[in-house]
């Protein structure tokens, strides 16, 4: 059946960053629209999101987006939104997430990041009748969108987006489509294809170009082939080995607000807890002054953040533990050894953790998230158990996505 053609007025933003109407048979989402704008859509049936074929009334907070894919690309959402406006709404969303817990602390301005600061990306590599395709999912689609600069990527990535689809296109075999990430790192760029098996034809005339694209390390299924020097990162002066995959901040900015952030609030510690660990990103700054015990389930992040803590100089004792803090977290006895915890689980929070930490007697927290709901849910057991919420501060390091990061400070 044919698309409705309707107007409607945009109620307000959803959490996923989509303008909300609400229609006669509940919300209809329009992606790229903003809180009080006229529209007009067309909705098929039976669905709940509209696509935007005009705007009516524009919004005040209406400005023209930085990217000429921007409406076309799925990968941003909200680069249409004047600046301030677009903070308050991120930090509305941290507001809303700790209001729905009972938590009523204020949540401070955000911090930002500039444009071209994002060091990974990953992307969708397929094949088309004119040649490879390098880009993002287009909006509401499976379908790829050709993307051949991206200015929320550091220009390392976006400038040799074109080049890199064209040699990364024969590695592609016979598959249609392939998954790449691609990581700015201190000796170059780390390449991680996922979903297609190469050649070692086409690997060798893939490396016969990688010093010109300044790519170090190509991994394609379990084969991760050196092509200049092994991709390293300087967490706060500590050089560590990343392997293939293993976490990292998106945003070498967002990183150096949030270690700022850790660094003030586990305050003078002797002995400090780094929960979730993964490379060292907090651990290696935190051991400049304090001696840190950093827990990890991904062993292979864990051996290299061990490795680099043997190499580093003027470091107090860093003490790597393979632990799976979701089926094992520390418990109130192991707890009681430390002067502050910091931790920074994956999406999914650390509840288990959270529940041992509310019994504890640590005197200091710091909550790293990059979900704002499942943080005031864990937030929301430490303060149960007699913790304060000192400081919450979001960090943009998700620009124009609806995403948010955000360090919280906690004492008893
Ligand atoms: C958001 S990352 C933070 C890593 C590190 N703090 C950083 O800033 O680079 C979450 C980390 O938790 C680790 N992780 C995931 N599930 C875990 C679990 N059940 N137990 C321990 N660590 C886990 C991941 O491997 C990842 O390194």
């Amino acid at each position: 059946m044919a698309a409705e053609i309707l107007e409607v007025e945009i109620a307000r933003l959803g959490a996923g960053g989509d303008g909300v109407a609400d229609g006669p048979g509940g919300p209809i989402y329009v992606p790229f629209t903003l809180s009080g704008e006229r529209v007009v859509i067309a909705l098929k049936p039976g669905e709940n999101r509209g696509d935007l074929l005009e705007v009516v009334e524009p919004s005040r907070d209406r400005v023209a987006p930085v990217c000429r894919y921007f409406g076309a690309c799925g990968g941003c959402a909200l680069q249409h939104m004047e600046k301030d406006a677009y903070l308050a709404w991120k930090r509305d969303q941290v507001a809303a997430a700790f209001k729905a817990r009972g938590l009523t602390v204020a949540i401070e301005p955000v911090l930002t990041v500039p444009l071209a600061s994002r060091r990974r990306a990953t992307l969708s590599l397929g094949r088309e009748r004119q040649g490879p395709v390098l880009g993002y999912r287009r909006a509401r689609s499976h379908d790829l969108i050709d993307v051949d600069a991206c200015p929320v990527l550091v220009p390392v990535i976006s400038a040799r987006l074109a080049r890199l689809k064209q040699a990364l296109g024969s590695l592609l075999g016979v598959r249609r489509e392939a998954r790449v990430t691609l990581t700015e790192t201190e000796t170059g760029l780390d390449v991680l294809l996922e979903g297609a098996r190469p050649s070692p034809v086409a690997i060798g005339a893939f490396a016969a170009e990688a010093a010109a694209l300044s790519v170090a390390r190509l991994t394609a299924g379990a084969d991760s082939i050196a092509l200049g020097g092994a991709p390293e990162l300087d967490l706060s002066g500590a050089r560590v080995k990343l392997p293939p995959g293993a976490f990292i901040q998106a945003s070498r900015e967002a990183e150096t607000e949030m270690v700022a952030l850790v660094l003030e609030g586990a305050g003078k510690a002797k002995r400090i807890a780094d929960l979730f660990a993964g490379l060292g990103t907090f651990t290696f700054a935190l051991a400049r002054s304090s001696a840190v015990d950093a827990y990890e389930a991904d062993g292979a992040a864990l051996a290299q953040l061990a490795e680099a803590a043997r190499r580093t100089p003027k470091l107090k004792p860093v003490r790597p533990f393979a632990r799976d803090l979701f089926r094992a977290p520390l418990g109130v006895a192991e707890l009681q050894a430390y002067g502050a915890v910091v931790f920074d689980p994956p999406r999914a929070g650390a509840s288990a953790q959270a529940t041992q930490l509310a019994k504890s007697p640590v005197p200091s927290l710091v909550a790293v998230s990059c979900n704002p709901g499942t943080l005031a849910r864990d937030l929301r057991i430490l303060v149960d158990g007699g913790y304060r919420i000192t400081r919450v501060v979001p960090v943009d390091q998700f620009l124009f996505s609806p995403h948010i990061e955000v360090v919280a400070h906690l004492s008893r």
